[in-house]
């Protein structure tokens, strides 16, 4: 484990994530040319995050959407898995110790902990952002803060007809 990931305050680093959104997202783009960009924003941000991205919603499956980091599973039913369970519940779900979460699926096996917050537009789950790390407990009530954040800022940014991959 990092024991650097209980000591070090992100707040200052995710205040600066949040503006460079605020400038990165366009409502000029496709959604899927937002979405690749923040993730590849968030993931040279934080050196504690081994994998981030997006797992779409089509009906009651979450299929994976852009990302940065390995190679990950491609499909997630509805309340399967951490993504899955957030997606279901559409709440961010922070998870410490992802071998003590029932259900977690194991994408990269040197995963230890995770966090997933929904994306819900117009009342429906349009996708969820997926953080993973290879410390325990890396993400908290900060992170959770600010990503919530950073998904109003992306929902504020782009049009709702945007929202519509399908
Ligand atoms: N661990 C996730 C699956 C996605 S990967 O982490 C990229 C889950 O349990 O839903």
């Amino acid at each position: 484990m990092n024991i650097n990931s209980k000591i070090i305050d992100p707040t200052e680093k995710y205040k600066e994530v949040l503006s460079q959104a605020v400038y990165l997202l366009s409502d000029g783009n496709p959604v899927l040319t937002n979405l690749s960009n923040l993730a590849a924003l968030l993931k040279r941000s934080f050196s504690k995050i081994s994998w981030v991205g997006f797992y779409i919603a089509k009906g009651e499956k979450l299929f994976l959407g852009p990302f940065q980091g390995d190679v990950a599973c491609e499909t997630i039913d509805f309340g399967s898995g951490v993504c899955g369970v957030s997606a279901k519940k559409e709440e961010t779900v922070v998870v410490e110790n992802v071998h003590e979460f029932s259900g977690h699926i194991a994408c990269d096996a040197n995963t230890n902990s995770e966090i997933v917050v929904p994306i819900v537009v117009n009342g429906k789950v349009f996708a969820v952002l997926d953080l993973d790390s290879y410390d325990y407990a890396a993400f908290r009530e900060t992170d959770k803060y600010y990503l919530e954040k950073i998904v109003e800022i992306l929902k504020k940014n782009v049009t709702l007809e945007k929202f519509n991959l399908t």
